[in-house]
């Protein structure tokens, strides 16, 4: 990547120049999208939606459903931009949608499900209103398997496209609603990097910012590195742009989003710039909070932990998956680390930031797991103390190494496991969430409780969820909350005016 391409314009627009997506335009291949090509990648920026698609969307609404991570989150973000820019209105109800997106993941079996029930059950409502048009898009658009299964299967589905082309969305939509095909367009391989791109934010207070797409890392087990392509670092300075521009707007939280954030920099090849250099800067910014995620252990290094433990808006929140605690196991998940690095990790983080919460990702159940490399999984909890993690059962995907593996575990085993595995991680959590009683902390207030409007709800700088009586002139604000219950996944408080607080 070279800094050229963001003065050489001219003819770089991805809108304008089909002949520039012929070249990518295949149908989806796991075994294409597993080659690692070195080509430069370019960043292009000048996208633009053409005046004549502007008006396509006049007095019509669309919907998009989210599943997945937060990098689906934020693509949702994007695409709304782009809807609402072509004229579209957004709407949460089905019915009155002329438009219906599924961004789509494919991390596990049962979000494939989930996937399939929801384009089943938008079969009628295709029926009753044949020029709805319905789109399917995100991670499980890049399977080749699913393709063909929606291809096979469900013809009442318009649109798919998938997780390198959003900003084709505006020629995409146009074709579905003027044609009278189905309309697929996947890339295989990972294209250019697009600035630009509009984007309709879902809050005033947080913001996701990536800061690269795609995943190198192949762990065995997962399907990322083929639905999201290579990793591509953002330039620096189109990161720090847009979160200046974020904190003029008011905002009072980013979290800086990739699958390895940690990599960051690793392929931009004219300046030496990690993650570390990133936050440095960003630490600058006045913006009251900075997260980021996700962490991979391998690529955590001490400049990172130097400038983490300098604090500021640098939240006190280290989210650090570490998918197994047996070292066997994490050989096999080709994780390139043993338990012994990760505890010694850990250990590094914790003693420079001493106050940080330490969060994690946990699969049990995979291939041939034996009850005592579980155990270690058990322990290494005990050790670390998580103050809470994501646990899942293992989940075969189909073309990833671990799928091809043997497996003698049954499955009513594996759910024991889990079921053990989460009663552990919560009686810690509730045991770290005790420390916080009569204690006061900074909530940024996100809104009202979930589940009683009386209530507001937010979170402290360590993500601890909070529910308090409270104004709502306090929401999209940093308040103080006296914590006066602790349960296991949240605390309870009052508002009060003081500012000597636990993070
Ligand atoms: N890039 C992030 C994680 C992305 S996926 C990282 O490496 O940490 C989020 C979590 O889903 C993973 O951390 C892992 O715990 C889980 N996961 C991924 N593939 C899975 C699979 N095949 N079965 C079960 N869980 C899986
Ligand atoms: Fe998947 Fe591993 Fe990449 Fe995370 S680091 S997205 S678990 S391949
Ligand atoms: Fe799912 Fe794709 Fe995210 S598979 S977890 S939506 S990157």
């Amino acid at each position: 990547m070279t800094t050229e391409n963001k003065n050489n314009l001219s003819n770089s627009s991805v809108l304008k120049t089909d002949q520039d997506y012929d070249k990518y335009f295949q149908p989806p291949s796991l075994k294409d999208a597993k080659k690692r090509g070195k080509e430069d990648v370019k960043v292009h920026y000048n996208f633009e939606i053409p005046e004549a698609m502007k008006t396509i969307g006049k007095g019509k609404k669309f919907l998009i459903r989210t599943y997945g991570c937060q990098m689906n989150t934020h693509d949702s973000e994007n695409m709304a931009g782009i809807l609402l820019e072509m004229g579209f209105e957004a709407t949460e109800e089905t019915d009155d949608a002329d438009v219906i997106l599924l961004n789509t993941c494919a991390i596990r079996e049962n979000a494939e499900n989930k996937v399939f029930g929801e384009i089943g059950h938008l079969k009628p409502l295709k029926k009753e209103r044949p020029e709805l048009i319905l789109g399917v898009c995100g991670c499980m658009s890049q399977e080749e398997s699913v393709v063909n299964r929606i291809l096979e299967k469900h013809q009442h589905i318009d649109l798919i496209f998938g997780t390198h082309n959003i900003h084709r969305l505006p020629n995409l939509l146009q074709e579905a609603i003027f044609g009278k095909e189905m309309v697929v367009e996947v890339w295989s391989k990972e294209g250019d990097i697009v600035e630009d791109m509009p984007r309709a934010r879902q809050g005033k207070t947080q913001a996701w910012v990536n800061i690269m797409y795609g995943c190198d890392k192949f762990c065995t087990y997962c399907i990322v590195p083929y639905t999201r392509g290579k990793e591509r670092s953002r330039r620096p300075e189109d990161i720090i742009a847009e979160v200046r521009d974020l904190a003029r707007q008011g905002y009072k939280e980013i979290t800086l989003l990739g699958q390895n954030v940690n990599a960051y920099g690793k392929d931009l090849e004219d300046i030496e710039y990690g993650l570390g250099d990133l936050m440095d800067e960003i630490h600058k910014i006045d913006i009251p909070r900075v997260r980021f995620t996700t962490s991979h252990p391998r690529d955590f290094d001490d400049h990172l932990i130097e400038v983490l433990a300098k604090g500021g808006n640098m939240v006190e929140h280290i989210h650090l998956p570490v998918q197994h605690g047996n070292s066997e196991i994490l050989k096999l998940m080709a994780r390139k680390y043993t338990r012994e690095q990760y505890l010694e990790l850990a250990r590094k983080i914790k003693t420079a930031i001493p106050n940080a919460s330490f969060t994690t990702d946990l699969i049990v159940g995979f291939p041939n797991e034996t009850e005592e490399q579980f155990e270690d999984m058990l322990s290494l909890v005990r050790e670390v103390e998580f103050d809470s993690a994501y646990t899942y059962i293992y989940s075969p995907r189909e073309g990833t190494p671990a799928a091809k593996m043997e497996d003698n575990v049954p499955m009513e085993v594996k759910k024991e496991r889990l079921a053990r595995l989460n009663a552990l991680v919560n009686e810690i959590s509730a045991k770290k969430n005790e420390e916080y009683q009569d204690k006061v902390v900074e909530v940024l207030v996100e809104g009202e409780s979930k589940k009683n409007p009386d209530v507001l709800a937010g979170r402290t700088r360590t993500n601890r969820l909070v529910n308090f009586v409270g104004p709502k002139s306090a929401i999209g604000e940093i308040v103080y909350v006296k914590v006066t219950e602790v349960k296991t996944w949240s605390l309870d408080g009052e508002m009060v005016e003081v500012a000597e607080v636990k993070n």
